[in-house]
This record gives C-alpha cells, sequence and structure tokens, in this order.
C-alpha cells in the first residue's frame, strides 16, 4: 500500500503530512469512516422514529375528528410528541449497561418515539385506546396501568408499548412507540413532578413529596368526580325526539370538518 492510498479526504490533506505514523494514520482515518457511518446510521434511525411518531400522531388525530363530528364532545384536549434526544439515549443506555450501538437502541429501548395524549375524562383516555389498539396495523407490545396502579409517588398514565408498520420508499419497518394517554389534570401533576425530579436541591423535598402525594389523590379524587358529574347529566337528559335527531345531525352537516 502506497502513502497516497491513506491519504483520506478525512484528514485534509494538509494535514495527513503532520500525522508521520503511516499505520497510525490509516487508524484514524479507519475510525473516522466508522464514525461518520454510525452518525449518519442513526440519523436514519431518528428520521424512521420520526414517521413513526406521525403515524401514531395521525392515528389519534383521525379519532379526534371522527368524534368531533359524531358527537358534541372532543376527548382530546392535545396531543404532545417527543423524540428522545441524543444524550437520554446515551445516558440510558449507559446506566442501564446496555451496548452504545444502533441495534442496541432499536432492541432494548421502547421509549424513542414518545406520543402523549391528554383527554378530559377517564373514560376518555380507555375509550381511545380501545380504539387505537383495534386497528389491525398495531401491535400491542406492552401495557402499564398506572390509573388502575398508580405509582408509590403518586404518578397515573395509561402506559402503552406498541408497534406500528411505517412504509419508507424501498422498505416497511415496524417502529415501537411508547403512548401515554392521561387526563388534563393527571398532566398537569405529572408536569410539576417531573420539574422536582430535576432539581436537585430542593428544600424540604420530603415535605414537597408528600404535599404531591396528596395532591395526586385530590386530583384523582376530582377526575373521578368530574367523570360521574358528567354521566349524571348526560342520563338526567330527556331522549330527543325525532325532530331533534334530525335538527343535530342538521347542525352537524354544516360543521366544517
Ligand atoms: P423509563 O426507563 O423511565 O422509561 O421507565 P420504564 O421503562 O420503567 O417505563 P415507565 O412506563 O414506568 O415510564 C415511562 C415514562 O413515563 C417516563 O419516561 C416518564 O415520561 C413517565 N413517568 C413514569 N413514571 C413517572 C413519574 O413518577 N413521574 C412523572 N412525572 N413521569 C413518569
Ligand atoms: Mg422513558
Amino acid at each position: 500500500m502506497n502513502d497516497k492510498t491513506l491519504v483520506s479526504p478525512l484528514i485534509p490533506s494538509k494535514e495527513n503530512h503532520l500525522i508521520e505514523d503511516v499505520e497510525l494514520r490509516d487508524l484514524i482515518n479507519r475510525e473516522a469512516k466508522k464514525a461518520i457511518l454510525s452518525m449518519a446510521q442513526f440519523h436514519e434511525l431518528e428520521m424512521m422514529y420520526t414517521c413513526a411518531i406521525k403515524e401514531v400522531k395521525t392515528k389519534f388525530e383521525v379519532l379526534s375528528t371522527e368524534f368531533n363530528c359524531r358527537f358534541k364532545r372532543n376527548p382530546i384536549n392535545y396531543i404532545n410528541t417527543r423524540l428522545k434526544s441524543r444524550d437520554s439515549i446515551f445516558n440510558k443506555l449507559a446506566r442501564k449497561k446496555l451496548p452504545l450501538t444502533i441495534e442496541s437502541v432499536e432492541q432494548n429501548l421502547n421509549d424513542i418515539a414518545g406520543v402523549r395524549v391528554v383527554c378530559t375524562y377517564i373514560d376518555d383516555i380507555y375509550e381511545l385506546a380501545d380504539s387505537f389498539l383495534k386497528q389491525d396495523d398495531i401491535t400491542l407490545l406492552e401495557k402499564k396501568d398506572y390509573i388502575e396502579n398508580p405509582k408509590e409517588n403518586g404518578y397515573r398514565s395509561l402506559h402503552l408499548i406498541i408497534s406500528v408498520p411505517v412504509f419508507f420508499a424501498k422498505k416497511k419497518r415496524d417502529m415501537k412507540v411508547e403512548v401515554q394517554i392521561r387526563t388534563m389534570a393527571m398532566d398537569f401533576w405529572a408536569s410539576l413532578e417531573h420539574q422536582m425530579k430535576y432539581k436537585k436541591m430542593i428544600p424540604d423535598q420530603d415535605k414537597i413529596v408528600a404535599e404531591l402525594k396528596k395532591c395526586a389523590r385530590v386530583i384523582n379524587d376530582t377526575d373521578k368526580k368530574m367523570l360521574e358529574i358528567r354521566k349524571h347529566i348526560e342520563t338526567a337528559q330527556d331522549e330527543p325526539t325525532e325532530e331533534e335527531i334530525l335538527s343535530e345531525k342538521l347542525r352537524q352537516i354544516n360543521k366544517p370538518i
């Protein structure tokens, strides 16, 4: 191998002569190429997870549009999405002592793609989860019901790890997405509790933890009470007359979708 073959564009030629050891220069060039290829592969993986997020978000938006058109009430308040940051991925793999490779990310981490659906009432959560999971391209991989079984700190939410096929130009890939469905009250609580976790030194930490737990109970009671009241109002309403049903249908037809 002559010296010229080692002059890779990865080390600009004007700097190549600075590394006199030919073997070392070769090694650096090879490692630099590997690193660039890994980064490109990782970027592609991020693109695929971003598309999986779009698929899942669209599914919930479709349900929301349908509910909006069919009924007077929309169960979804808002949908947030996030792609796990490179820092968080690296830290999670390191924390779990897992290999820092693309394959390891795909195999071991379920929450690279995250979709959070925030509803008004507790029964909306289960109704939406049911409609979503019934779709024949969705595979449920794991379900954690922190509403039925809240965490010790008071955290409540329904977590689903699902797999969804995503069609790209030349291939189809099944991608994992973490879906969290919760009420506005649960979301409000979780945001505050999350903030506390990231602050290192909080005065009276134990007191705050206890107060948050108390708030979680109050929020749970309020969520249940609000649902009870809504159901009570619904059942108290008289059966609509034929004219009322037709007039409601007319109102729906004229409503923009
Ligand atoms: P992670 O390794 O953190 O992903 O946990 P896990 O794999 O055991 O999954 P789990 O379903 O318990 O939690 C997944 C996600 O739910 C977290 O990344 C948070 O977004 C949210 N979450 C879970 N527990 C809590 C909690 O106690 N407080 C808050 N604010 N969020 C939580
Ligand atoms: Mg997580």
